[in-house]
């Protein structure tokens, strides 16, 4: 992009899109790039660079066939800063040393600075904390380099003043280095003398542009969801050309109780938007019918939905592009090292259109992370409540009714959950936590109500907090809020007269039940 300022080089750390996400946080625009980047490339498409990062990776810089990058990257003439493996491969291309450490360090460790001139260190005290992470470690440093900061074990930072190179063993992008945000602003700032350009309001307008240089006078498709990034699309590219985008919004009969309802307010009320909703409530139950194993349901409620899309789609004329809510850690796995064959989400990457179509990608939000998704939305007026809102997954209640998914139970699930959410919300708790929902039972209890006894469904209510829904805990929420909702559930939904609450964290299990 024409803003990127910083280049960060991908050697499959887990905390790669820390780096890129801490230097847009400063409004400085960073991405992400396979190691394999070349100096011609980088000269070619990235103008207005002004440093580069190595990030940080598993593997040794000693080994034989050990990730490296185009050496022709230290002639750009730019500060590079190398993280953990970043700072150990420069240390080798110059003619250093790094061997595996006898003492391996993880986790909180103190650096004591050796020289006090280093503009890393503008504003930070000798002596702070930072995360470390690694194995290997550097024994002996380049010519030209010096021994700028050690920890207790390690040689921690070291500089290459005349050639604008740092090297940091720690992560100073995770917020257990205390002083590492003053460290990668004085890195963006006083080092590569970026400049703090990158605003929302400027990328909406330029992709709204963009968006209508490229697609002229032809059409736009696209599949709603309801959820988060599709919605942002779908505004993005309305305001940009207006009727010639058409969204399909398929009613799956799955969705959150008055879900279509409200999307579709939500958008006639702000935009002049096109969208066909599509009731296929009936196919999807049709479809569902005697099957229990959760996969299985994944692969029907998918097929169906690219079934579906695909026919409606063949109606529309002239449309030669299909908008997609790609975002920006889906773009990062795809192209890392380490990327690993992932089930793909088939019903929301809309991956099965007849090839006779031959729709070129649209994915302006392709390069955000989720919470500038979200700040995208709210610029173009989205109401908070569906840009803040917590995941849903594509299947829908069809893996929150456990066991066979019938209309009747997606309807009692869609009230119980109905009541929780409201509750969240009336309680300030929605806001304070990941994801919460409902998940029906098919299990049947015995209980009283007045003189009767019943014999009905349980419910299972589930909240987590999670920064990256690979691993999540169980939200502790308050006693006294769980039995209300308990209560109104229990009153107020027919069919269900029992609600646990679920407190297992992932792992070792996963955040939904199928
Ligand atoms: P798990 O249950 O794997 O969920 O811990 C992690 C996150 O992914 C969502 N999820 C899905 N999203 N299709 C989706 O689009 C799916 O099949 C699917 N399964 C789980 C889940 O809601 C959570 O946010």
């Amino acid at each position: 992009m024409k803003e990127t300022q910083i280049l960060i080089l991908d050697f499959g750390s887990q905390y790669t899109q820390l780096l890129a996400r801490r230097t847009r946080e400063q409004e400085v625009f960073a991405e992400v790039v396979n190691l394999n980047i070349t100096y011609d490339k980088i000269k070619k498409d990235y103008k207005n660079l002004k440093g580069i990062i190595l990030s940080g990776g598993p593997s040794s810089a000693y080994d034989q066939n050990a990730y490296s990058v185009d050496p022709k990257i230290f002639e750009l003439d730019i500060p590079i800063l190398g993280v953990c493996y970043g700072m150990q491969l420069m240390t080798t291309i110059f003619g250093g040393e790094v061997e595996l450490a006898a003492n391996q360090e993880f986790g909180k460790s103190k650096i004591y600075f050796d020289v006090d001139n280093c503009p890393l260190f503008k504003n930070i005290t000798n002596g702070t904390q930072v995360w470390m992470s690694h194995a290997d470690h550097v024994t002996k440093l380049p010519a030209d380099f010096v021994l700028t900061a050690h920890s207790d074990s390690s040689v921690a930072v070291i500089w290459n003043n005349k050639m604008n190179l740092y090297g940091i063993q720690f992560h100073a992008e995770v917020t257990h280095s205390v002083d590492g945000l003053q460290m990668i602003k004085n890195f963006l700032f006083d080092i590569c003398k970026c400049d703090p350009n990158w605003k929302i309001a400027n990328f909406v307008r330029d992709t709204m542009e963009q968006i209508k240089l490229t697609v002229g006078n032809k059409n736009v498709i696209l599949g709603l969801s309801g959820g988060v990034d599709s919605s942002v699309v779908a505004a993005l590219i309305s305001k940009a050309i207006g009727q010639q985008l058409t969204c399909i919004f398929v009613d799956t009969g799955l969705l959150r109780k008055n879900e279509a309802k409200n999307v579709m307010d939500a958008y006639n009320d702000n935009f002049n938007i096109n969208i066909k909703l599509i009731d296929a409530a009936n196919i999807f139950f049709e479809k569902l019918k005697n099957v229990t194993d959760p996969e299985e349901k994944r692969k029907i409620i998918g097929a169906e939905f690219i079934n579906i899309f695909n026919q409606e789609a063949k109606k529309i004329k002239n449309v030669t592009f299909l908008a997609q809510g790609t975002i920006y850690p889906d773009v990062i796995e795809s192209s890392s090292i380490n990327h690993s064959s992932k089930t793909i989400k088939s019903h929301h990457n809309v991956g099965g259109l007849p090839e006779e179509m031959e729709l070129t990608l649209l994915e302006p939000i392709r390069l955000l992370f989720k919470d500038e998704v979200r700040k995208v939305g709210m610029e173009l007026g989205l109401p908070e409540r569906l840009v803040m809102r917590h995941p849903f997954p594509g299947p829908g209640l069809g893996i929150r009714v456990i066991g066979e998914v019938t209309e009747e139970k997606c309807n009692i699930l869609k009230d119980a959950d109905a009541i929780f959410i409201e509750e969240m919300y009336k309680n300030n708790l929605y806001d304070a936590t990941s994801q919460a929902f409902v998940t029906l039972l098919p299990v049947k209890t015995v209980g009283v109500m007045g003189d009767n006894r019943t014999y009905e469904f349980v419910a299972a209510l589930r909240c987590v907090e999670t920064i990256d829904f690979m691993t999540a805990t169980e939200s502790h929420l308050p006693w006294d809020f769980l039995s209300d909702v308990a209560n109104r559930i229990i009153n107020e939904v027919d069919g269900i007269n029992r609600v646990v609450y679920d407190i297992t964290s992932k792992p070792p299990g996963t955040i939904e039940w199928e």
